[in-house]
């Protein structure tokens, strides 16, 4: 927890943000611009410093990756691409369940150089590929599951939708697109999150039917949806036949 509790680090910057809550309920857009001057994305981009202590802190829920690696069947994938991957905890996990995976880490170019170094220091560098891009670009072809694990709440409707599409797209007629949410999609759990993500960068979390709706803006349909031990939901979504 300790990352998380670094009053210097993000983890203080991050609840700072919440003294512009009076903006956020006004308005219902994001404190942190208010607060700091510049959107939450393009604020951490200027900072390689607070970039690598939020990568580190999105790093440090070491039970849920080990949670998510577990709570999912990996079996009938040979390649997992897995976006907005940040520093490549979880595909790190999902790659050890199986070594005959292979996997890709999308992320932006400075959280995928970080994400490159952890990888090899693993001992998995071999067999993993790197893509440090922007997700509302067009993303790698040839996974067989594109994992978007605690991104989409990051993002209002338009951009999730946007993220989603171009998942769907490099999935092709074959391929899958598993939504993890790291918070459930019902109950208290989420309030917190969903206020947290309103403040800090204009996201919010989303129940099934809503992911049912972006699903299907995307020409996916959602397949199936599990619930791990430890309560996150994943969200197994498939192209549309025909
Ligand atoms: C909330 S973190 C989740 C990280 C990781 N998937 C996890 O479950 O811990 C969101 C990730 O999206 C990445 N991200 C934000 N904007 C991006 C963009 N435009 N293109 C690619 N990645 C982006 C961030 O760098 C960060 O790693």
């Amino acid at each position: 927890m300790r990352v998380g509790l670094d009053l210097e680090g993000f983890g203080g910057q991050m609840d700072l943000a919440f003294t512009g809550l009076l903006h956020t309920l006004r308005t219902g857009g994001p404190a942190w611009e208010t607060v700091f001057g510049t959107p939450f994305w393009e604020y951490l981009a200027a900072r390689p410093a607070m970039a690598a202590s939020f990568d580190a802190t999105m790093a440090a829920g070491t039970d849920y990756v080990i949670d998510a690696a577990a709570g999912y069947d990996w079996s009938g994938a040979r390649h997992v691409v897995d976006v907005g991957g940040g520093t490549g905890a979880l595909l790190a996990a999902v790659l050890e369940t199986d070594p005959a995976l292979r996997g890709t880490l999308v992320d932006l170019p400075d959280t995928v150089r970080r994400g490159r170094e952890h990888l090899a220091a693993r001992g998995l560098g071999d067999r993993c590929a790197f893509a440090g891009q922007s997700f509302f670009d067009p993303l790698p072809e040839g996974g067989d599951v594109y994992v978007l694990s605690s991104v989409l709440h990051d993002w209002a409707d338009r951009d999730a939708a946007r993220i989603l599409g171009r998942c769907a797209e490099a999935a092709g007629a074959g391929g899958r697109v598993l939504i993890l949410q790291q918070h459930g999609t019902e109950g208290g759990d989420r309030a917190e999150m969903d206020l947290r993500m309103l403040v800090l960068c204009g996201g919010r979390e989303r129940g099934l039917d809503d992911y049912r709706a972006l699903a299907a803006g995307a020409g996916l349909t959602v397949a199936a949806v599990r619930t791990t031990p430890l309560g996150q939901v994943a969200i197994d979504c498939a192209p549309v036949a025909g």
